[in-house]
């Protein structure tokens, strides 16, 4: 790993599990928005004919137990070790494993559907291109992907964690066009967008695409 920020997302991140796995339990319980996003997900993946599905960042795990709960055979990949302990312990009966969203250990078209909830965040522009590859390379043609983003157009540098420890760690807030473009880009067909409380200092968005390979030309 010789890129700083990974190693300085990872080393925040494993100072912080427990401390974010605790501000983020019960999310999805009070937010239809997400709750909606990941149905539509399940849905897409169904019809795309169901399979593998991967949760890129998954933190402690809950979005992937989640996506079981739904019919979704998913598993989790996150950079950060201890972030995969949590998710083994808590959902010991589903795959967790440590890697990183710049060079995934899966094989070419090997998954039917790929998750990223609010982990491409802390991707600087610079290796975005890379990672939307990472996620079309895995992906069979005609799969769905679901990013999940901040809005915004700053970076944020946080020093302490949830549980008040030391961390060291940026994210990026985006506009949806600017991930959207990123995703053409990279080969897929964006088809939803939608944008999460827009008053809000920090509106939250989501954005759902597929590998456009396979796909009829408009
Ligand atoms: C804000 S948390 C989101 C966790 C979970 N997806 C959720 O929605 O609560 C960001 C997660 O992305 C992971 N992450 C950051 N960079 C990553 C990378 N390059 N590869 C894999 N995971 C990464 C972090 O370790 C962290 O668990």
């Amino acid at each position: 790993m010789t890129e700083r920020w990974l190693s300085t997302t990872r080393s925040s991140y494993d100072a912080d599990a427990a401390g974010y796995a605790e501000q983020v339990r019960g999310l999805l319980d009070c937010n239809p928005y997400l709750r909606a996003s990941l149905a539509l997900f399940a849905e897409l993946v169904r019809d795309a004919g169901g399979g593998p599905v991967v949760d890129v960042g998954c933190g402690p795990g809950y979005v992937t137990r989640h996506l079981n709960d739904l019919g979704v055979d998913a598993s989790g990949i996150d950079l950060s070790p201890e972030m995969v302990a949590l998710a083994q312990r808590d959902y010991p009966g589903l795959q967790f494993s440590v890697g990183t969203m710049t060079d995934l250990d899966l094989p070419d078209a090997s998954v039917t559907g790929v998750l990223a909830f609010w982990s491409v965040i802390h991707v600087p522009d610079h290796a975005v291109p890379g990672v939307f590859a990472q996620f079309h390379r895995v992906l069979r043609p005609g799969g769905p992907l679901l990013v999940g983003f901040h809005v915004g157009a700053e970076k944020r540098h946080t020093a302490e964690g949830y549980s008040g420890r030391p961390v060291d760690v940026d994210s990026y807030r985006r506009r949806p066009d600017q991930v959207a473009g990123w995703l053409r880009q990279a080969g897929f067909a964006v088809e939803a967008e939608l944008v999460m409380r827009p008053d809000e200092e920090v509106p939250g968005a989501i954005i759902i695409a597929r590998n456009a390979e396979g796909l009829p030309a408009d």
